[in-house]
């Protein structure tokens, strides 16, 4: 019997408003309802072979065999695949970012929406975008929004049904860039899967979902009337809400280095001098720095000459997780 096998691009997407902390964390159901900007330029590529002489899975991940709970994630999501296409068939996966993994770039949001699409064609599954999402869903939060370009939102629910991703705007709607400022590539000690379980341990876990809604509610109209300084607002208060919930956990997580905060601090001082441009930082210590097109050079050429910053990513709304033809190279991922 032939192999079936697909592959699949999807852009990682940094959240304006921050999915962190579940309420069933083995169906990854949300507390929150959270709000993001798919990104063009961080990628992943994902090929999936199923195939019917292999005696496991073999996961390649950024050019490496992949092993422990990295491995164990990533069958555990094919096997929601095969339960939904009644097969047994084994998998080999291999699978590249361009931009670091692990490191607060949410590779996890691009990998994990590449696998979904790559496995629903491969196994010639006939899903919904909103199923798409929900199943990407279980195997990174944050992948589900990646389901969908440019602006989009993850709804927390009551079930597994209703937690699915919707598209707000398309990409074209509004040309906000990301600059990615990364002050390190390592991966982070404590994966954002661990660092949900810690949320409801913090004391500021329940007063920060309780500032959510309303946070989402400008948000959603900033972004319906482009209104750049109010979207920025929103993203880095939920930033600086979200790392507060982190840093009170227990056990406390740190995920900003002293070079993250020297990027922080050299956004306000922008802000200071008239330039429009926010902050937002996911479960890891580089630093998102939102700003309209016409400040980017400007930024650009301050952030290069930072000896806090090893490399800055330019990213713009980008489309959905797609099925594309070819397959990832298995040496050195995409
Ligand atoms: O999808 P996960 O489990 O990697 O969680 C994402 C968590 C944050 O990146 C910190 C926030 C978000 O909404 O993307």
């Amino acid at each position: 019997m032939e192999a079936k096998s697909a592959t699949a691009e999807a852009g990682a997407n940094i959240a304006f408003t921050k999915y962190w902390g579940n309420v069933d964390t083995r169906l990854r159901i949300p507390a929150n309802d959270s709000i993001s900007m798919t990104l063009d330029a961080a990628r992943t590529l994902t090929t999936v072979s199923f195939r019917p002489d292999l005696e496991e899975d073999y996961v390649v991940v950024d050019g490496c065999a992949a092993s422990g709970s990295v491995r164990q994630r990533v069958v555990g999501h094919l096997d929601l695949f095969r339960q939904l296409a009644d097969t047994g068939w084994r998998a080999k996966v291999v699978s590249g970012n361009n931009f670091p993994t692990a490191s607060g770039i949410a590779s996890s949001a691009s990998a994990f929406a590449a696998l979904t699409v790559a496995c629903a064609e491969a196994l010639e599954l006939d899903l919904t975008r909103r199923d798409l999402s929900r199943l990407a869903r279980r195997g990174s939060g944050s992948a589900a929004r990646s389901m969908f370009g440019g602006f989009a939102i993850l709804y927390s629910g009551a079930s597994d049904e209703g937690a699915f991703a919707e598209p707000l705007h398309d990409p074209d709607w509004w040309e906000i860039c990301d600059l990615v400022a990364v002050v390190s590539r390592s991966g982070k000690d404590v994966s954002s899967t661990g660092g949900h379980r810690l949320a409801q341990t913090s004391p500021l876990h329940r007063a920060r979902l309780a500032q959510v809604p309303a946070l989402n509610k400008r948000l959603r109209e900033a972004l319906a009337e482009r209104d750049f300084d109010a979207l920025g607002r929103v993203a880095e208060q939920d930033a600086l809400l979200m790392h507060a919930v982190m840093l009170t956990s227990c056990p406390a997580l740190l995920y900003w280095l002293p070079e993250t905060v020297t990027v922080m601090r050299r956004v306000r001082r922008w802000r200071a001098e008239g330039i429009p441009a926010y902050f937002t930082i996911d479960a890891g210590p580089n630093v998102h720095i939102l700003t309209p097109p016409e400040h980017v050079n400007q930024l650009l050429k301050d952030l290069q000459a930072n000896p806090a910053v090893q490399e800055v990513l330019v990213c713009q709304p980008g489309p959905g997780a797609q099925r594309v033809k070819g397959e990832t190279d298995e040496r050195c991922g995409s």
